[in-house]
Order: structure tokens, then sequence, then C-alpha cells
């Protein structure tokens, strides 16, 4: 069975997910897009946010993808029940329940969520972890992160940002769960601040993946709807990956 999966996300961020699920899942065609014209998303309103996820979405179910990961937890926060009433032929992963999943019936006290603002607005952690631990949940918006890392800041400038983001919470958070798909790219930077256990959605999400024997050679498809070749230079620096880009045109 030729098995598509989609992996959607505003930039480079889902780029992780899709190397996870391809490490689990070498037998698939994948089809990633980094909505790039549009990020951050993280600070567009719930209207913006459905029309860049219906685009996407459009253009998959063109594409005849069975299976999508919005590896954008701005995206699942906002408008996943929308994009699944859309496109009810399609399986759509929700990243942010199956991050949270790898929490239930944690013993962890208090847990730090470290997010968008367009996330945390929703609560999105807050509500889903309630259900399945009895931790603490703070979340905390980090607005200035994503475009950092698109616009790969030096080290110096990262760690100070970290820095004042994390700085209240050292010594009195248990764990860290990274609430954004691009925020695993400062994993360590964060673990030297605060050395606590973190979660993100990487390995869950592949893990997660519903296993079916597939004869599909393994094929990777990479667009942005931005500037191919500056996507391609930004994964080479950030990624260390010399992945081939190609500009996407959704109507
Ligand atoms: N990486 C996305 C997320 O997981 C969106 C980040 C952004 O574009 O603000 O929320």
């Amino acid at each position: 069975m030729n098995r598509k999966i989609g992996v959607v996300d505003s930039g480079l961020g889902g780029l992780l997910v899709l190397e996870a699920l391809q490490k689990v899942h070498p037998q698939a065609h994948y089809i990633y897009i980094g909505d790039q014209e549009h990020a951050p998303y993280g600070d567009c309103s719930k209207e913006e946010l459905l029309h860049y996820g219906l685009r996407m979405m459009q253009y998959l179910y063109q594409r005849q993808v069975q299976e999508v990961v919005i590896a954008c937890n701005t995206l699942c926060a906002n408008v996943l029940h929308e994009l699944r009433n859309a496109y009810p032929q399609m399986h759509i992963y929700d990243i942010i329940e199956t991050t949270c999943c790898q929490l239930k019936q944690t013993e962890k006290q208090r847990i730090l969520v470290l997010a968008t603002h367009a996330t945390v607005q929703k609560q999105a952690y807050q509500k889903t972890l309630k259900k399945i631990c009895s931790a603490e949940i703070i979340e905390l918006a980090c607005p200035k992160l994503v475009p950092m890392i698109e616009e790969n800041s030096s080290q110096e400038q990262v760690q100070k940002v970290l820095q004042e983001y994390l700085q209240p919470y050292i010594g009195s958070v248990d764990a860290i769960i990274l609430g954004c798909t691009h925020y695993p790219i400062l994993k360590n930077y964060i673990k030297n601040i605060i050395d606590v256990d973190i979660f993100d959605s990487n390995e869950a999400i592949a893990h997660q993946f519903s296993f079916y024997k597939s004869d599909t050679e393994n094929q990777l498809e990479i667009y942005t709807t931005k500037d191919a070749m500056h996507m391609h230079e930004q994964i080479k620096k950030v990624l260390k990956k010399d992945y081939p880009v190609s500009k996407l045109q959704l109507d």
C-alpha cells in the first residue's frame, strides 16, 4: 500500500517530528509543508490559523495523503476540530494529546509548559493534562523563541532570552513540556538552565502512529510557502541537514 504522510508546521520545527517519524516508519512517502509565509503562527488569530491550516490540508488532500500530523501545537490548540470536520476522510493526529500522554499518572508535582501565545491562550495543555495527572500546570508563552530559531540567532542571544523566561521557575518545577515543535531545537540550552525532565512531541508522535505494512519507498518532499533557497540554508544551519526544498504556491 502506498503510504503518504503529510506533516505541517509554520516553519522548521516540524522537521524534527518528521525525522522522528522517518526513523520509526521509513517505508513512507512524506510530504512536509512549512508555512513560512505566515510564521510565526503564535501571534495569529483563530481565523487566520484556520485559513492557513485549511490551505495546507487542501493541498495534501489533492495529493491523496491519508494521514496528516499537524506538527504545530498552535494549529492543534486552535483549529484541530475544524480541520478534522473539513477533512473527515483523512486521519489527523493531535500532537498535544500525544505529547501529554507521556505524563499519564506521572508523579511530577509542578510542570512548566513552554508554548506560543496562541497555544497558551487556549490553555490547551492545562486542559489535557488535568484529565490525566494531578500535577500543577504552569503555561508560559515564549513569543521570542520561534523568530530566534527561524533566524538562527546567536547562542548568546538565545541563552539570554531563555534565561529571562526561565529564571522565575528555577528550583520550583520538576518537569518541562516543550509545547511548540520549534523548541526541541533549544532543548540543551533549556536543560542547562533548569535541569529537570523535558518532554517533547517527537518520539511520542512517531510511536503513537498506527502500524501497518507498507511497500512504499521512503520518499521526502519538503515545501515552504516562502523562499525555498532560504529554507534550504536555514535547515543546513539550524538542523545541519541538506534537504532539497521547493516553493509551494497555495491558493
Ligand atoms: N511550531 C509551532 C507550534 O508548535 C508554531 C510556532 C509559531 O510559528 O509560532 O506551535
